[in-house]
């Protein structure tokens, strides 16, 4: 299930390419059981509904809560799910990805960090509980792309890196939108009934905030590039553009607050209109909306005293930071 040619969003026969892939799902997984994690992100939702589609009670799904996500993400998704008649777990291990990416300030071994924890440590551990031994996953052609050209090491591409997962982890991992890109994702969501508010949603990064924050990730440095996000989000949810995000730089900026010297952190926020996150340019942001994102920055967020907005394109540059 992993191979296969790329099928364009355009002129793609969505309920043939369903049927397909269930199809292949429940050959793969006979009588027995899968599971997946859900990160409320287009493509695991995309997964979610078509391993339920393919599996019904057989796939359990969990959302891993690893400190990371967006606010009150966990919850938020675990409802929306319900009301589509999935149902979810919800799985803290906060603490298990801040220990590992304790003193970690190189962009790959965090991303490396946050990989090992996520399949070995926590989702190895449900496996076993579970006695899955097949593991569902939302890897597109992006992702595979960009992990083949040694850019970023995507948190969920293995075969193309060498890796056996059954050696590694434990367990098979399918992977049934590997030919797919973002658009065609999107298309595949709608037909299986996401919610518009799921499946257009903008993309977020497997490693979710980590990839966000610059130098070593903390539950602090987190929480600000958290606050940030809800701006950014809100601010620019009208938009139209590929993905808007913000950053937590690593310099400290001088600044001033209540007439006093505030040595405090800088906030950069990037929006990109993009097809499929190959390549992408910036959005050309009205200056009013600008403004008013760096004014409920300052203003909400603790501590942030700079806000700047990315005007480089990709590339050379890449959506996320890390
Ligand atoms: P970059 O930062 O490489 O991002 O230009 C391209 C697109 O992929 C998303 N992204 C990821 N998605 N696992 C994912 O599932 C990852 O490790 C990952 N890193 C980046 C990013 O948000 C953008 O849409």
């Amino acid at each position: 299930m992993t191979g296969g040619r790329e099928i364009k969003a355009k002129g793609m026969n969505v309920k043939k390419f369903i049927e397909e892939k269930a199809a292949e799902i429940q050959a793969a997984v006979g009588k027995g059981v899968a599971i997946n994690a859900l990160s409320g992100g287009v493509d695991s939702s995309v997964v979610t509904m078509l391993g339920h589609r393919a599996l019904g009670e057989r796939l359990k799904t969990y959302f891993i809560d690893n400190g990371l996500m967006r606010k009150d993400e966990p919850q938020r998704i675990q409802a929306i799910f319900k009301s589509l008649g999935v149902t979810i777990e919800i799985v803290d291990a906060r603490a298990k990805f801040f220990k590992a990416l304790k003193g970690l300030t190189d962009p790959e071994e965090k991303r490396e960090a946050i990989t090992q924890t996520f399949y070995k440590d926590v989702f190895g551990k449900l496996v076993t509980k579970s006695r899955a031994k097949y593991l569902l996953q939302g890897t597109i052609l992006t992702d595979i792309d960009e992990t083949v050209a040694g850019i970023k090491r995507q948190h969920n591409v293995f075969e193309q890196l060498g890796i056996d997962p059954k050696k590694a982890f434990g367990y098979h991992i399918l992977e049934p939108l590997v030919q797919l890109r973002k658009d065609g994702v999107r298309k595949v969501g709608s037909a299986l009934g996401l919610p518009a508010s799921m499946y257009k949603r903008i993309p977020f990064p497997g490693p979710a905030l980590a990839a966000r924050v610059v130098g070593e990730v903390t539950p602090e440095k987190v929480e600000i590039v958290r606050l940030a996000t809800v701006v950014v989000e809100e601010e620019l949810a009208k938009v139209k553009a590929f993905q808007y995000l913000a950053i937590l730089h690593e310099d400290r900026m001088t600044g001033m607050r209540d007439g006093r010297r505030d040595f405090g952190r800088q906030i950069e926020v990037r929006c990109w209109d993009s097809l499929d996150a190959r390549k992408a340019t910036p959005t050309n942001l009205p200056f009013s909306k600008l403004t008013r994102i760096a004014s409920r920055i300052c203003k909400e967020v603790p501590g942030v005293v700079s806000v700047t907005y990315n005007i480089a394109t990709k590339p050379p540059s890449t959506i996320e930071a890390i």
